[in-house]
């Protein structure tokens, strides 16, 4: 039998990351320039049931009954059999590939999670269907994140950017006019995890502070949104920067990537901010394409350990 192949993209947050947390809506994009493959071989001679996971990128090779059992992989595939209403799996390598950086906010879990989900249902002879894929991503996450928005699942599964409100069907975005972000890697991990876990608890604090700083992300989001549709897609830079202070008051900035957007204001990009969990991870920038390399450099000048152009849609 051959190798039987699934694979994701990564993903960005463009507007409204926490916010969609609390049910107001968010915009994400996918980010097709990183991606995750899972590659599936089967193994004729080991024991049924054996999944030799070979996963360079996240340095790990195990076998999955190796693993804790609440180790991600085995969580997916517990969750993974039973959707296809089977007992155990053949025996299989599972090769994974990702070039998406880890706990960046770039979607590497949900991608690796779908990756996975389509190559080993291909495998069995029984692909699944789109949302059931994003659902099984999303409990993963949620098993992991405690209160995931679905957004990461929802973007990384369709791959084309949506517009989002949690629990409520996905819409897909018009984008009238192309427009190129620039992604930069501040290099500081920061699990989404904790910066949720906080900012849950400071809503549980202050209440009424936090609805208010999430009804003015609700905002700009619904004005960000207009913009894309209609291609006015200049006028999103103010809205980046004003979705970023939101997000400093919210607590989820840090003095790197506030510095980091600054370098990318004085180098010329129309607006920023950062996104996903925030504190580490990435910010992401609007540039005119003839700016993009200028914006690039300062922002690698400035500490970004990587950088990704790219050009939505
Ligand atoms: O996975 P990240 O770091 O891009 O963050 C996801 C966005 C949050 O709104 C912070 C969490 C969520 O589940 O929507």
């Amino acid at each position: 039998m051959p190798a039987i192949s699934g694979s994701a993209p990564g993903k960005a947050i463009l507007f409204g990351e926490h916010a969609v947390v609390y049910a107001r809506p968010a915009i994400a994009i996918p980010v097709t320039r990183v991606y995750a493959k899972a590659i599936i071989t089967p193994l004729p001679r080991a024991k049924p049931g054996s999944i030799l996971v070979d996963a360079p990128d996240i340095d790990l090779n195990a076998r999955l009954s190796e693993l804790e059992p609440d180790h991600p992989f085995n969580v997916l595939f517990s969750n993974l059999l039973a959707e296809l209403g089977v007992s155990s799996s053949p025996a299989i390598n599972l090769r994974i590939k990702s070039t998406i950086p880890i706990a960046a906010g770039l979607g590497s879990g949900a991608a690796i999670s779908i990756a996975i989900v389509r190559a080993f249902s291909m495998f069995l002879g029984h692909p699944l269907p789109d949302d059931r894929v994003s659902n099984l991503a999303f409990l993963t996450e949620k098993f992991y994140h405690g209160t995931p928005s679905g957004i990461d699942n929802t973007v990384i599964t369709y791959a084309q950017p949506i517009y989002f409100i949690r629990e409520q069907p996905f819409e897909k975005l018009n984008v009238s006019h192309p427009f190129t972000l620039i992604i930069a890697d501040s290099g500081i991990k920061s699990p989404t995890a904790e910066t949720v876990g906080n900012v849950r608890q400071w809503w549980l604090a202050d209440q009424e502070r936090y609805e208010h700083l999430f009804d003015q992300i609700a905002a700009l989001v619904k004005q960000a949104r207009v913009c894309i549709e209609s291609g006015e897609t200049d006028d999103l830079g103010s809205l980046m920067l004003e979705n970023h202070s939101i997000l400093q008051k919210v607590g989820v900035s840090s003095p790197t990537l506030d510095q980091l957007v600054s370098a990318a204001m004085a180098a010329g990009a129309l607006g920023a901010k950062l996104s996903g969990g925030g504190r580490g991870g990435n910010i992401i920038c609007l540039v005119k394409k003839q700016n993009a390399a200028q914006v690039e450099a300062a922002l690698k000048a400035d500490g970004a350990v990587n950088t990704i152009s790219t050009t939505v849609p």
